[in-house]
């Protein structure tokens, strides 16, 4: 059993919790999950992307953790030695080439998408210096879209922040820079949180987001809500596993995991908190706001409230580091996959990693202009990777890592790893939904998303 990684390792439990929820948090926080839910009428939105966080996100999240940590390299040979091991078909290994893919396709639009949080967090700077560049929120989104050259630089610029981390390793790259970008990050979550509390509409925001409306209920809001879980806590595509690959051998999974899963959700539910009471006071409708939501409603408040520049320049800066913060976590496992394959030295494979994820960004850029009128079975070129990505794969991704942990690793070998002390009871209930609810409930969703039931 190895007990460190080649790449390096966190150097405490608190660098991983920091650096797992570093990847967790982000624009799926603070960015998709408000207008998801606002799209999806509120509140029983809410609670189904609870239970999906509980029954098959948990879950999930410790088996990564296992898997990452007992084979100590990058996803795709670890499941190879855990299934040699096992003397299971290295056919597992699949489930590490589909979260490279999927890490691929998903940095590719999470990197377009943080550019433009970028860009606005520039633009309030500039307003701050007394410019007023956002007087027409519509406009100035619009001819964002509008401009792929413009799009394509920020898109860069974010490439370039992202593999500038990672290109140093583990303690001098990721371990480095999320001690100084979470506490940051959770400094400006509770200014913002304090502002949204003082509109005087925290109530009305609290309903809209926590009272359960029944009727709105479909098997397209299930399997958004399934997605949104894979995707805001980083599984199914083995971003999890690969920090589990750097975490010290006595450090407790579930205690660590359920921190990172419960401090993912409180954050994506006080970025709710902090943005609808915003959005309502200024007599905005909070549902329906689709992905502009805080592009274009947000910068409406922020021009009518005082210190609104202010608070917007630090609310574009707040979405920035989480964005940066995981997509640190997007790139990190092709790369490691890349030392261990080649010998390409990090710097070098974490570049290469970036210039392909940037080109293939261009699809997402081009989406909004030059490919605007295209439809990839009905939906537009963004939409359509985010749907294969999210929807699909992460899903898929993490139904096979359930099956892996559950039914091929040996329990000897997860109980070790997951707390040698733990009560058998406690092991029995992690094993059994690992194998039984999980997978059902993930193939449930899929089944409803391939029109079987
Ligand atoms: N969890 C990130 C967010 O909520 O923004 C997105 C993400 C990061 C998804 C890393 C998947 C991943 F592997």
């Amino acid at each position: 059993m190895q007990t460190t990684s080649i790449h390096g390792m966190w150097s405490s439990r608190l660098a991983f919790i920091l650096a797992a929820t570093g990847s967790a948090v982000g624009l799926g926080n603070i960015w998709r999950f408000p207008y998801v839910t606002s799209d999806n009428g509120g509140g029983a939105f809410v609670l189904i992307y609870l239970g999906c966080i509980l029954l098959v996100g948990l879950p999930i999240m410790w088996t990564e953790i296992v898997i990452g940590r007992r084979g100590r390299m990058s996803p795709i040979n670890s499941l190879r030695e855990l299934s040699d091991d096992a003397g299971a078909s290295r056919k597992w290994m699949g489930i590490g080439f589909l979260g490279v893919i999927a890490g691929f396709l998903i940095l590719s639009f999470y990197s377009v998408v943080a550019g433009w949080t970028l860009h606005y967090g520039f633009l309030y700077l500039k307003d701050l210096f007394g410019g007023a560049t956002i007087t027409d929120p519509d406009a100035t989104f619009g001819s964002l879209l509008a401009q792929p050259g413009e799009l394509a630089f920020w898109h860069g610029l974010f490439m370039v922040m992202t593999v500038s981390v990672v290109a140093f390793g583990v303690e001098k790259g990721l371990e480095r820079a999320v001690s100084i970008l979470m506490p940051l990050l959770f400094v400006l979550l509770l200014v913002l949180l304090g502002y949204g509390m003082n509109t005087g509409y925290f109530l009305e925001a609290a309903g809209f987001l926590f009272k359960p409306d029944w009727s709105q209920v479909s098997g397209a809001m299930i399997v958004t809500a399934m997605g949104q879980a894979f995707f805001t806590l980083s599984l199914g595509m083995c971003a999890i596993m690969t920090y589990g690959a750097y975490l010290p051998s006595g450090v407790n999974i579930p205690r660590v995991g359920v921190t990172v899963a419960a401090t993912d959700t409180v954050v994506a539910l006080v970025a709710g908190l902090a943005i609808f009471p915003i959005v309502i006071s200024f007599g905005l409708d909070p549902a329906g706001g689709g992905p502009g939501l805080i592009f274009t409603s947000l910068p409406l408040a922020f021009a009518e409230m005082p210190f609104g520049i202010l608070y917007g320049f630090l609310f574009f800066t707040l979405l920035s580091v989480a964005a940066w913060t995981s997509g640190i976590s997007l790139m990190e496992p092709a790369t490691a996959y890349i030392v261990e394959a080649t010998n390409l030295s990090r710097k070098a494979a974490a570049i290469c990693v970036a210039a392909v994820a940037w080109m293939m960004g261009l699809a997402s850029v081009f989406s909004f202009n030059v490919w605007s009128e295209v439809r990839i079975g009905g939906l537009e070129v963004m939409d359509a990777i985010v749907y294969v990505a999210n929807d699909v794969m992460l899903p898929v991704g993490g139904l096979l890592t359930a099956v892996f942990g559950g039914w091929v690793l040996s329990s000897r070998i997860t109980h070790e790893e997951l707390d040698k002390k733990m009560p058998d009871w406690a092991y029995n209930a992690w094993l059994w939904v690992t194998r039984i609810v999980t997978p059902a409930l993930i193939l449930v969703v899929l089944a409803g998303l391939f029109g079987i039931i």
